[in-house]
């Protein structure tokens, strides 16, 4: 078995129905593992799913709000059902339903976005990570952000989250390491998903955020898909705690000199 192999491997993806989840969970898939896709939709994942059994991968659907505690434990239960173990966890999905300064934003925003980007994480983690352990180990990925580097003034609770997600997957990587499991955030640069939609579909504000990149580019699902694979594999087996920038080198990247 190569070190970036995933065969054998279970693989637990909220959000991916669509966008970086999905492309996770197809490039998964290729790699050899069982991949869990869910969602809000579960016409949406199945669809996901049809795909990947088309192509002779392993998968199942499960509708899951990841703000709700009870369909975090029933996609748990369906996972174990399924496949009888979870060895790659990957909490993807998220939110930011608001655009605008930190002001103005009400408590029912904040809240939403807070529990679905981040407290649901480590409800999902609090639900998988023990079992993970008396397996023997694993390996777990959260979603960060770029802009948990900088300040935000038009997403602020989202790029909060986000940063919280990267501290997050460092205090879980110093709890968790003793028994196996790593844990990681991958911080995507602007992706072309209907999460980014209102900015790539905009040619000129789509040109302005691929000129600040060092690949002149705006990123593709499958970008972050590699890195996820990654992390998930045994190629990563030393690697716990880091917060992985993969974002065209618009994190490096400067107009001034
Ligand atoms: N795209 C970017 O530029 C970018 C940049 C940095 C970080 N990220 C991060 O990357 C991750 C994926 O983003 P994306 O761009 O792929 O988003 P996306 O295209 O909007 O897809 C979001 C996925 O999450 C699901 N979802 C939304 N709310 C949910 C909920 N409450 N419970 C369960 N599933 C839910 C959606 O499916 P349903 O609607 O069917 O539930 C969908 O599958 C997020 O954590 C995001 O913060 C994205």
């Amino acid at each position: 078995m190569g070190l970036f192999d995933l065969s054998g491997r279970v693989a637990v993806i909220t959000g991916s129905s669509r966008g970086i989840g999905r492309a996770i969970a197809r490039e998964a898939s290729r790699a050899g593992a069982s991949v869990v896709v869910s969602s809000r939709k579960l016409d949406a994942c199945q669809r996901v799913v049809d795909e990947i059994r088309e192509s002779g991968g392993r998968a199942t659907a499960v509708a899951c709000n990841v703000g709700v505690k009870a369909d975090l434990e029933a996609l748990v239960a369906h996972a174990l059902r399924e496949y009888g173990r979870i060895d790659i966890l990957i909490p993807n999905a998220a939110i930011n339903p608001a655009y605008g300064p930190s002001s103005e934003v009400s408590d029912e925003v904040w809240n939403k976005v807070l529990t679905t980007n981040l407290t649901a994480t480590n409800w999902l983690s609090q639900l998988v990570l023990p079992g993970m352990a008396e397996n023997g180990g694993g390996s777990v990925i959260l979603l960060s952000s770029i802009v948990a580097t900088v300040g935000a003034a038009n997403i602020g609770v989202y790029a909060i989250s986000k940063a919280a997600e990267a501290q997050l997957a460092r205090n879980l990587a110093v709890e968790w390491g003793p028994r196996g499991i790593r844990v990681n955030s991958i911080a995507p640069g602007v992706v072309k998903t209907d999460f980014a939609k209102a900015l790539y579909e905009n040619p000129k504000a789509a040109a302005t955020v691929a000129n600040m990149t060092c690949l002149k580019r705006l990123g593709e699902p499958e970008d972050i898909a590699g890195a996820a694979v990654f992390l998930a594999s045994d190629a990563a087996r030393y690697i716990t705690g880091q917060f992985i920038l993969v974002d065209g080198g618009a994190s490096i990247f400067t107009p001034i000199g």
